[in-house]
């Protein structure tokens, strides 16, 4: 048996480990003035985002599709202390949009937040791959040339990629095939690209963001009565995306506790199916 001492001594020597690794080294100084193209800002975790970053201090510039919500977005991000905001209205479903906003971009880009994503239903796999097709467009392909005519930018100011993810980019879940899909996909995608940035010895950072339910309206609405687990603030999830990409971490959960979820996933496969499905209501999918 391991003397009490000893034993209180090494929790000790972890729990302080934890804290240091986990301490946070956000510094709001970093974003002020800082030049940020943040996509889907019209509504949800991409709308808080646009506030949190007006009252560092940045200059942003939003889009989404719907102007009038965006116009509401920019004058209160003015009102919270934005140095500057425009926005610009494009389709991300439409091949050629993603270049649109990046055309904006004349004096430089420090921080590139993609975060936009197509409506999707939230039901069993019903066959429909033309609408797999649409929502790799518009949650993936659009990601990828966005991120590709920014990066020469980005390069120019050092700066953040910063892709917002989900859970079910990491473990798939019920009722989002095509969703997860689009997810993994980022993965995949900007964990290679990482790679040969790091191996050309390119100083633009990626961070992955790794999201569990958050309370948005769309996804409040969608997952009613269907999942038996309670969503997190948006306000705070867009905070810790905000750190993550400041803080030019590789990637960010929240809630916290996703980071052990995702570090077990492969572990015992066949019980941890089991334990997702038992989260969710198959009869009303
Ligand atoms: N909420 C959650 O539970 C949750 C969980 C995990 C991960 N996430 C991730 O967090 C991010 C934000 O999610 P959210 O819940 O805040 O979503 P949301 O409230 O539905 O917002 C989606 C945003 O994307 C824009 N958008 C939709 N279709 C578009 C298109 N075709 N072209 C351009 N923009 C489009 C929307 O604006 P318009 O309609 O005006 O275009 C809106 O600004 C997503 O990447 C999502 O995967 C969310």
């Amino acid at each position: 048996m391991i003397p009490p001492g000893k034993a209180l001594c090494a929790a000790g020597i972890i729990v302080g480990l934890l804290a240091f690794f986990w301490r946070d080294t956000f510094n709001p100084d970093s974003i002020s003035g800082a030049r940020v193209l943040l996509t889907g800002a019209s509504t949800g975790i991409g709308e808080q985002m646009a506030y949190h970053y007006s009252r560092f201090g940045a200059e942003i510039v939003l889009t989404a599709r719907r102007g009038t919500l965006l116009q509401k977005v920019m004058e209160k991000c003015l009102q919270l202390g934005a140095k500057q905001v425009f926005y610009i209205q494009a389709d991300m479903s439409s091949p050629q949009a993603p270049e649109k906003p990046v055309l904006l971009l004349i004096g430089g880009l420090d921080h590139l937040v993609l975060n936009h994503i197509g409506g999707t239903p939230f039901r069993m796999w019903d066959g429909d791959v033309e609408h797999t097709r649409w929502l790799m467009q518009v949650n993936f392909l659009s990601y990828v040339a966005l991120a590709s005519a920014a990066l020469p930018i980005l390069a120019e100011s050092k700066g953040s990629l910063i892709v917002v993810s989900s859970l079910t980019g990491k473990i798939s879940t019920p009722f989002t095939t095509s969703y997860s899909a689009t997810k993994f996909a980022l993965d995949g995608f900007f964990s290679s690209l990482r790679h040969e940035l790091a191996m050309q010895k390119q100083d633009v950072c990626i961070t992955l963001c790794i999201l569990g339910l958050i309370d948005t309206e769309m996804a409040l609405e969608k997952t009613r009565g269907k999942v038996y687990m309670s969503a997190y603030p948006a306000a705070e999830a867009a905070l810790a995306i905000i750190k993550g990409g400041a803080t030019r971490a590789r990637e960010v959960f929240y809630p916290w506790w996703l980071e052990l979820l995702c570090c077990l996933r492969d572990w015992f496969p066949n019980q941890r199916d089991v334990v997702i499905q038992s989260f969710y209501n198959y009869t009303s999918a």
